[in-house]
């Protein structure tokens, strides 16, 4: 069986640009797209009269982006009359890691990205109940901004890497992670919500302060650079840690009648990171709950996701339409939102 999957990469006209452009990301798939089928096909070995379904992403994203998809998705679906699956970008991300790895159904997924930062509990392919997400900035997007505040890019080794994975291998250099201090985010508030902007303001706040302090000329980096960013990537852990830790706790006490949780799924770009990866690894441990993540490549958005959440959907015998019922969603919550019901379960932080 074979999947299909048309997705957005935007983000690389977004990274030389500073933002994405609808209409030029837009332009960007049309122009890709069938190159990108045809070259799959042939690389697989294929024909696409042989596969059974067409996976296409329809929610959520920018409408441009996703209907080039869905449209040459329709075409090939009524061409050669095989049915479609609408896919979730999320709900693919929090999947994945399920292609290689062994993980039974339900499980908690901690979703970071660069547009997005969720909890949700997985009760299967097509449940998820959403209990917490973030109030302002994505973590992705908090690591790119600090890191282009933070001019990394001017250090050959960060030039062609993405903010995140820059602040991360500087990280490792840090001789004093503590140096910078950076207050908890919502550390009062007995919630899974997620909140990143404070911690990218304090840290744009502290470089500002140092260049001034050594009066560094316009390119260059803090000669501490190293250690601010092994602070920022201590405090980012710190906050998604006490978040993931209270939904554990939430999930064995609503959905699972005491018993225990048996799995954290780690998704999303920023899940490629290790040390955020082994920090909720460490404390999961403690639980008795294991911590996966997918491979690194297949954190970042990737079309196998979508095609893998097309397989899942499919044994299931889910969400098959006609590709006349196809239609996107700029906006996609997920159904079922328990970020109320976390806050009444009033569950303390851990002494
Ligand atoms: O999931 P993704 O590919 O795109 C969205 O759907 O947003 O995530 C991209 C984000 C970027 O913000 C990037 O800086 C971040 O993932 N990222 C990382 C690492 N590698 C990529 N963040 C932290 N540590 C990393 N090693
Ligand atoms: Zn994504």
């Amino acid at each position: 069986m074979l999947n299909l999957l048309f997705i957005s990469k935007s983000f690389h006209i977004s990274a030389r640009f500073g933002g994405i452009i609808p209409t030029v990301a837009m332009d960007f798939h049309r122009n890709c797209i069938e190159n990108v089928v045809n070259q799959t096909f042939r690389r697989a070995n294929v024909s696409l009269s042989e596969i059974d379904a067409i996976a296409v992403t329809n929610r959520p994203g920018l409408s441009l982006s996703l209907l080039v998809g869905v449209r040459y998705a329709k075409y090939l679906s009524k061409r050669y009359n095989k049915p479609i699956i609408p896919i979730h970008h999320m709900e693919a991300h929090a999947l994945m890691a399920r292609m290689t790895n062994k993980i039974p159904l339900p499980f908690l997924c901690v979703l970071l990205s660069g547009g997005h930062s969720l909890v949700t509990f997985v009760k299967n392919p097509s449940e998820f109940y959403l209990l917490g997400e973030t109030l302002d900035d994505a973590p992705g997007e908090a690591f790119d901004k600090i890191a282009r505040r933070l001019k990394l890019r001017n250090l050959p080794q960060y030039a062609y890497v993405s903010g995140g994975q820059a602040i991360e291998l500087a990280a490792t250099s840090s001789r004093d992670p503590s140096k910078y201090e950076f207050p908890l985010p919502l550390s009062m508030q007995r919630d899974c919500q997620f909140s990143f902007a404070g911690l990218k303001n304090t840290g744009a706040r502290h470089i500002l302060k140092e260049e001034k302090l050594l009066d560094l000329a316009p390119d260059a980096v803090l000669p501490d650079y190293e250690d601010f960013c092994a602070s920022f990537l201590n405090a980012t852990s710190k906050h998604i840690l006490q978040r993931t830790r209270r939904a554990i706790v939430f999930c064995e006490k609503m959905f699972l009648k005491s018993n225990k949780l048996r799995s954290i799924v780690v998704s999303g770009g920023v899940a490629r990171n290790d040390v955020l990866f082994n920090t909720i690894s460490g404390m999961a441990k403690q639980y008795d709950i294991e911590t996966f993540r997918p491979q690194k490549q297949h954190c970042t958005d990737n079309g196998i996701m979508i095609a893998w959440n097309g397989v899942e959907l499919l044994l299931t015998n889910e969400q098959i339409l006609h590709y006349d019922d196809i239609e996107v969603f700029s906006r996609a919550p997920f159904k079922i939102n328990l970020i109320q019901n976390v806050k009444e379960e009033s569950i303390p932080n851990k002494a």
